[in-house]
């Protein structure tokens, strides 16, 4: 059995496969990170799938200090591979499952915070990114209305209305701008300077936060994209777990004219990237030159 571990600000993401079939995934399990990676860190995230080291011919690790991990563990090999390839390569890896003719990309990690990677001829770069992601989403909504649960900030962003929150164009300018509408936002929260504001529904609070943490996201994405000349878009992390946001990238991503591809399980992407990196390392390791 192979594992990839990715130690996210958030979560743990695990993945396990059997042999060198990055495709199939037969257990997964996702934690909350305590921050710190240790040896106690790799036996919690084996545990969350109830599997010991000596189930593992392999474990590659990636995100946060996974640097600091031993080379092995009990004659376990630990294969550390880079965040951006990790990202890279598992967001194209899981595309490709619907889209198998995919061949680059721009993938989006859309995790505590959000990074860019352009990702061609199996080499990954970083191209840009956002402090705004997930992290934003709940620290906001844990300051604004009380919650840091993802699944009730999710409830509460779909029920309601950003536009309670937000200035929108037609108030701004009186019209459809460009290929945005006129319904569409021009000040995220922008209400709230005004002297009209009074207090919101928790919904229409949470749905303004999310608006403006997937604008960021989606706007930022579509213009690196084309400053990479990159046609297609792929996200990934667990803030695309959540229906919100998906919403809104949608939206955008209309406006645009732009599809983001958000694949199944899309929080366990970079962990699958790690798996994917570490079978290349093997593979290049053990053929002679
Ligand atoms: N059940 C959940 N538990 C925690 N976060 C969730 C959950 N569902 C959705 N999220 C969102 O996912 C975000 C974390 O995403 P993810 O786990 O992909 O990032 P990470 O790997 O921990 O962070 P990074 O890659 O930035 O180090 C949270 O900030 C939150 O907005
Ligand atoms: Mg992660």
């Amino acid at each position: 059995m192979r594992v990839g571990i990715d130690f996210g600000l958030t979560n743990v993401d695990v993945v396990a496969t059997h042999g060198a079939d990055v495709g199939a995934i037969a257990q997964f399990a996702t934690l909350p990170s305590q921050r710190q990676v240790d040896l106690a860190q790799v036996q919690r995230a084996l545990d969350a799938i109830g599997r010991s080291m000596a189930d593992c011919e392999q474990i590659c690790v990636t995100g946060g200090q996974h640097r600091r991990l031993p080379d092995a563990i009990d004659g376990t090999p630990i294969v550390k591979v880079g965040e951006i390839e990790a990202i890279g390569l598992g967001g194209l890896r899981l595309a490709q499952r619907t889209q198998p003719d995919l061949r680059e990309a721009l993938v989006v990690s859309a995790g505590s915070g959000t990074a860019m990677i352009a990702v061609r001829d199996g080499c990954a770069q970083h191209v840009t990114g956002s402090a705004v992601g997930g992290g934003t989403l709940v620290g906001l909504c844990k300051l604004l209305i009380g919650t840091s649960d993802p699944q009730q900030i999710d409830a509460l962003a779909l029920a309601g209305d950003s536009n309670k929150v937000d200035i929108t164009l037609i108030e701004a300018t009186g019209g459809a701008i460009g290929r945005l509408p006129a319904d569409a936002n021009a000040v995220n929260f922008g209400r709230a300077a005004t002297l009209e504001w009074r207090d919101v529904a928790r919904e229409d609070m949470a749905a303004g936060v999310a608006v403006m943490v997937g604008q960021v996201i989606a706007v930022i994405a579509i213009n690196a994209a084309r400053a990479e000349r990159l046609d297609h878009i792929v996200v990934i992390g667990h803030l695309v777990d959540l229906a919100c946001v998906r919403k809104v990238l949608n939206t955008v991503g209309g406006y645009y004219g732009v599809d983001f591809t958000v694949p199944e399980m899309p929080g366990y992407a970079t962990a699958i990237g790690a798996l994917v990196a570490g079978a290349e390392q093997s593979t290049k390791k053990a053929t002679p030159m």
